[in-house]
């Protein structure tokens, strides 16, 4: 069987840089490709981008544990991490924002012939390090009576060459999740504290939030984050101090988002909701945005009590900040993980990870 293949020699982006262009018409609703799921534990494989921060790592790992608690993670050189779980790799990959591919993990070629037989599918290798040689889709492909589509494939059998060689059934590309329409500047309402689409998301993936759980944003801007939950069935409620942001959010939720509850105007040292299963904000720091006056660390230490009280036991409250800000553990929340950004020069900003005891 002949397959044409795609090649690609992978580096690190920016991450705040988005090269996938296009989105598709029908997108809204392209969550997962039909899954060839099984409901037994998957050896999944995931190709994280390449920011060289250890965000990309924990959103993916994240991912699998809000689906199953119990996955065990591997992770046997820098971009790559393998995962044992009961979660759908291609639901996960569906969602993922740090990541160039998600899929079932092969032990060898011939397993993709029960995969991907009468599916339509192309060949698509990734090398983490450059290389000479090509490699030859038909030594992955014999045996596999899958029909060639170069343009509309189902699947893709993906190879990733690092200091060995992953094969892997993933869907075809992330493209369909549209980051580049969400971008700040793209929105109805813009304002610079704005930030993007994927960060926004990958906060939220952090946060373990799943379909259908009430999601709260305190801090929200012109929605980044918010909308971000909404794409991936999230019922969101979204509050900030400012008339102008309120309604700024309120358009673009509506013009991006597909489920959510409100856009409230309060203060989250008070906040108006209760029952809330996950968290994920940007606190607001600097002069882009108003605070009543409250430096971060004096509403940090006034948020947390205040959203102990709105989180379930064992629910995660994502919080990104500047490295300066300190969050500590409190007798409501646990410290779980603490990630560093690199901005630009002057600016890192921490994301630190919160279990409500
Ligand atoms: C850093 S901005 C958030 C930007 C947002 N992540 C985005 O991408 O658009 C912080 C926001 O918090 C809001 N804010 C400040 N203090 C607040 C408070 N006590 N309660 C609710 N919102 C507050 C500000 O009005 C501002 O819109």
């Amino acid at each position: 069987m002949w397959f044409a293949q795609e090649r690609e020699i992978v580096e690190a982006v920016d991450l705040e840089l988005d090269r996938q262009v296009e989105m598709p018409s029908g997108w809204r609703n392209r969550i997962a490709p039909s899954p060839i799921v099984n409901r037994t534990k998957n050896r999944s494989l995931v190709l994280l981008s390449g920011e060289g921060t250890t965000v990309p790592a924990s959103e993916a790992k994240a991912l699998f544990l809000a689906a199953d608690p119990r996955s065990a993670f591997e992770a046997p050189e820098p971009r790559v991490l393998m995962a044992d779980s009961e979660a759908d790799p291609l639901a996960v990959g569906a969602r993922i924002a740090f990541a160039r591919r998600v899929g079932y993990l092969l032990r060898s070629p011939s397993d993709a012939s029960g995969l991907l037989t009468g599916h339509r599918v192309r060949f698509r290798s990734f090398d983490l390090s450059p290389r000479r040689s090509q490699p030859n889709p038909d030594e992955y492909l014999e045996g596999v009576s899958a029909v060639v589509d170069l343009t509309d494939p189902e699947y893709e059998l993906t190879l990733v060459r690092g200091r060995r060689d992953y094969l892997a059934v993933t869907a075809p590309s992330r493209m369909l999740q549209g980051w580049s329409h969400r971008r700040p500047r793209s929105r109805p309402f813009f304002h610079p504290s704005a930030i993007f689409p994927k960060l926004s998301r990958a906060l939220v993936n952090m946060s373990r939030c799943k379909h259908g759980d009430v999601f709260l944003e305190p801090f929200a801007g012109t929605g980044s984050i918010a909308i971000e939950a909404s794409l991936v069935g999230a019922d969101v409620v979204a509050i900030d101090l400012a008339d102008e942001m309120v309604r700024g959010a309120s358009s673009n939720m509506k013009h991006y988002a597909q489920e959510w509850l409100g856009v409230v105007r309060a203060d989250s040292v008070q906040l108006p909701v209760r029952r809330v299963h996950a968290v994920a904000t940007d606190i607001p720091y600097g002069r882009a945005s108003s605070t009543r006056g409250r430096p971060p660390q004096l509403m940090l230490k006034l948020l947390l009590p205040e959203l102990a009280t709105a989180m379930d036991h064992g629910s995660f409250l994502v919080l990104m900040h500047p490295r300066d800000v300190f969050v500590e553990p409190t007798s409501e929340f646990a410290i779980d993980e603490e990630h560093h950004l690199q901005v630009h020069k002057l600016l890192t900003r921490t994301i630190t990870v919160l279990k409500r005891r």
